[in-house]
């Protein structure tokens, strides 16, 4: 099949490498000349495991097509995905400025019938208003023609994006033409590999399971965090509830880990835009209001803890602290939205001297912190912890996983670790002789 992809973001890129893959041919666009430019040479600008090859192995079977030009991406297109940014508004709501602008220059350049899929998060009711879009620009042409708007919305993770593409748990058809729904079901077939993992709905009904989906999850956070919080206060372990909470199938033990609270370009974003759809219709959204709430108190509180720990042993200001991990989480280079960079400010708004270090998000950060004195971004895991006064681990990356304990102890001017992931059991902790304070289990002191 022909298809156009509108975008080159980490959606829209993944999408056309793992189309292509299956023998489609994809015609990818942004209005970006540079990113174009570069991958037209097989340069992938967004870190994505797995991405750059399969980007690599199309182009060269040329299976793959980079332009700037949608007139061009879409002449033999039978499906269009637009998977263009749709970035928070100041009050919470979906900015869906660059939805729109596709939608229009769709209708502009419009010959023959189109399936247009929207594969953005936008709130309910976009796929009525992108088919109004499309028509009225179709109108000012003086063009009468037959097109579909299907909601088809993504469920990567950033770091297994490719993955998740490639052995999806489910893919959403949202669309009410049988004709369009077998089609795009022919689409997906390779990946679905069982019929069952297609899920068939209104296009209304399909953007609002992609908002269920993420506020469900960062729900899940949210409360496993409550819960640590409180287990703080009387004096019980987490990992030990969780555990005793994940043996009920009905819970289960993914996505139930305390840290930081979630980050990313998707939870907060799309917690926030759904409580603001809630509240524009008059109905005040009182759980998703609390996941919110508790989410951004978390990285608070870790920030928090830092700070108290110093304050009891002679103040903050002009202390030095070693931060291991700066994206929202592991395997990737984002630091949208990521507790460990506000945990960074703040304690640096503390006065404190932040030396960090991050396995991919480094170069980003560096341009985050240009001009704050008060952090620097190292290139080497060990070398930031000379002469700091502790070390706080802030992203679940598997190289802090199990690090070089007496390595960490002779850079350190004391042994003290804030393991706000908990990635550091107790036995390792005991045994190399560290401080260590937790999230929602008791401080090794
Ligand atoms: C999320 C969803 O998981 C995807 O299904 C969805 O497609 C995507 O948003 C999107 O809407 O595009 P992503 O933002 O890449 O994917 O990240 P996750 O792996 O879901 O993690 C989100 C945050 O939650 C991270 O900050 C992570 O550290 C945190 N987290 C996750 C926890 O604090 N505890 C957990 O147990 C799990």
């Amino acid at each position: 099949m022909n298809v156009c992809i509108v975008g080159t973001g980490y959606v829209g890129l993944v999408t056309a490498a793992c189309l292509a893959e299956t023998g489609n041919h994809v015609f990818c666009v942004d209005i970006n000349d540079g990113i174009i430019q570069r991958l037209k040479t097989g340069d992938v600008h967004i870190f994505e495991p797995g991405l750059e090859e399969l980007v690599q192995r199309n182009l060269a079977e040329e299976r793959l097509v980079f332009t700037t030009s949608l007139k061009d991406a879409m002449a033999s297109a039978t499906l269009i995905f637009s998977c263009v940014g749709t970035p928070s508004m100041e009050d919470g709501s979906c900015d869906l400025s660059a939805v729109y602008r596709v939608a229009g220059q769709v209708g502009d350049n419009m010959e023959d019938h189109k399936i247009v899929v929207n594969k953005s998060t936008v709130p309910v009711g976009t796929a009525a208003r992108v088919r109004e879009i499309i028509s009225e620009r179709l109108a000012a042409r003086g063009v009468s023609l037959d097109f579909d708007v299907v909601s088809n919305p993504e469920f990567l993770k950033e770091g297994d994006a490719v993955s998740d593409f490639m052995k999806p748990d489910r893919i959403i058809i949202g669309t009410d033409n049988p004709e369009v729904a077998q089609l795009m079901e022919n689409l997906y077939e390779p990946y679905a590999r069982s019929r069952d993992k297609l899920i068939l709905m209104s296009p209304k009904s399909a953007e609002m399971t992609k908002y269920a989906a993420n506020c469900m999850l960062a729900a899940k956070i949210s409360f496993i965090n409550e819960i640590a919080n409180i287990c703080e206060k009387v004096g019980a372990d987490v990992r030990d509830v969780r555990a005793g909470i994940g043996s009920d199938h009905r819970i289960g033990y993914h996505f139930i880990y305390p840290g930081v609270g979630y980050g990313g370009s998707c939870f907060p974003k799309d917690v926030r835009a759904l409580i603001h759809t809630a509240a524009d219709l008059g109905y005040v959204p009182e759980v998703l209001s609390a996941v919110d709430n508790v989410n951004n108190r978390q990285r608070q509180m870790v920030a928090r803890k830092v700070q108290s720990f110093f304050e009891s042993a002679g103040g903050v200001s002009g202390r030095v602290l070693a931060v291991w991990g700066l994206s929202f989480k592991a395997n990737t280079d984002d630091i949208r939205h990521s507790p460990a960079i506000d945990i960074v400010n703040e304690l640096s708004r503390a006065g404190m001297q932040i030396r960090a270090f991050d396995p991919g998000a480094g170069q980003n950060a560096k341009q985050m912190f240009a001009g704050n004195d008060n952090v620097s971004v190292g290139d080497k895991q060990y070398e930031i912890l000379d002469g700091a006064h502790a070390l706080a681990v802030l992203t679940d990356w598997h190289q802090f996983r199990t690090p070089d304990f007496p390595g960490i102890e002779k850079r350190l001017k004391q042994p003290v670790i804030f393991d706000a992931r908990n990635l550091y059991s107790t036995d390792l902790i005991v045994r190399h002789n560290f401080t260590c304070i937790r999230t929602g289990r008791p401080d090794i002191i």
